[in-house]
């Protein structure tokens, strides 16, 4: 069994990472080495039986010791300690959640079950720095892979409707401080039927405009949305958007004269963890819509096309239904009336688990062997 490190353990996406690996028993083919920032020669977590105790996460030496390092700490602590650790002379494998090295030249973004040839070539090959992707390209490769991997798209869209974790746990609890706020506000008056609803709106805006905590989305998003997801790249695009066609090649290797057009808006709006995404597909060829439905269901075990019904829709293909879960339902998969090629799609996935844990645990079991 090999030393693994960990980082990061603590955070959102650290314990969904660690209750997955509990889950599927993994900690039984590691030993794992816990680190932190803040508490070093603290006790190791209660769920790893006779684990050290806690190293300090920037204790370079003590790093350069393992083999392998998973962090889940975030891009700060990945600038600070990876360049570091590399000029130390470590050449072990950095399996990484944050996007900080992710559009490096030596580093592979991991989506197995769409890129699994990519991680093994670059495996042997020497690659030391395996990156999650960003959370809406990963749920959505996962989802449509069927038509990505067969070379069936032209271009795509991606308007996406972006729950709150992927803000980070305070964004989480500051959306649901609002909505609470926000019943708070007109309480009163929902509770007696005969209040006049323009007078409850009205006492609503009230509530968002003034007074409402938005200090870490910086404006309302309870009964809201923000139509602006990262930096302002100052061409238009945000950073969320550019991600979307950067990393989608850069997973699938499609750089170049293979180049694949994927862009669009990116959208937060009120949901807790799973992204969700509307597509616009222009396809190379005119598949029927069942050829379509079986490509991406028969891609890989997660993705479960859901039939363009309005029940099944509403039962299956919503942040409620997807998130917890591995699956990423796909649906509304129908022909628009731009032409046999043109199709419409849409996706939900948590993005807590394939969207930054999953990726990282089976990489890690790649990595073992
Ligand atoms: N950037 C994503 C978001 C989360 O803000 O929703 C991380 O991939």
């Amino acid at each position: 069994t090999s030393s693994v490190g960990f980082v990061g353990y603590r955070g959102m996406v650290g314990s969904v990472l660690m209750q997955r690996m509990l889950d599927e028993g993994d900690f039984a083919q590691l030993n794992p080495v816990f680190f932190s920032t803040s508490n070093a020669g603290g006790a190791a977590p209660s769920f790893a039986q006779g684990a050290e105790p806690l190293q300090d996460a920037y204790d370079i030496k003590t790093l350069a010791k393992l083999p392998i390092i998973v962090t889940a700490q975030g891009g700060d602590y990945t600038s600070k300690v990876h360049s570091e650790l590399r000029k130390s002379g470590w050449d072990g494998l950095w399996i990484d959640a944050a996007s900080t090295l992710r559009m490096n030249e030596d580093s592979v973004i991991v989506l197995d079950p769409v890129n699994r040839n990519v991680i093994d070539q670059s495996l042997v090959a020497g690659v030391k720095d395996f990156v999650g992707g960003n959370c809406t390209v990963s749920c959505m490769l996962m989802g449509l892979g069927g038509l990505f991997k067969n070379n069936l798209v032209e271009w795509s869209t991606s308007m996406t409707y972006q729950a709150a974790s992927g803000g980070g746990a305070r964004h989480m609890r500051e959306l649901l401080t609002q909505f609470g706020d926000i019943n708070s506000a007109v309480s009163a008056e929902l509770a007696d039927p005969a209040s006049a609803i323009l007078d409850i709106d009205r006492k609503v805006l009230e509530a968002q405009r003034g007074g409402l905590d938005a200090s870490q989305f910086g404006v309302p998003l309870g009964g809201s949305l923000i139509p602006w997801i990262d930096a302002d790249l100052g061409n238009g695009q945000s950073r969320e958007e550019w991600k979307a066609g950067a990393e989608t090649n850069k997973i699938l290797q499609t750089s170049g004269d293979h180049h694949i057009i994927v862009d669009g808006l990116c959208v937060r709006i009120g949901a807790m963890r799973s992204h969700s995404q509307a597509l616009t597909i222009k396809l190379k060829d005119d598949l029927t819509v069942s050829e379509i439905e079986s490509l991406l269901d028969e891609d890989n075990e997660w993705a479960k096309v859901v039939p363009n019904e309005k029940e099944a829709t509403m039962d299956r293909l919503t942040p409620v239904a997807a998130s917890g879960t591995l699956d990423i339902p796909v649906g509304r998969i129908r022909k628009l009336e731009m032409g046999p090629k043109y199709i419409s799609a849409f996706t939900v996935g948590d993005q807590l688990l394939w969207g930054a844990a999953e990726p990282l645990r089976r990489m890690l079991a790649i990595a073992q062997g």
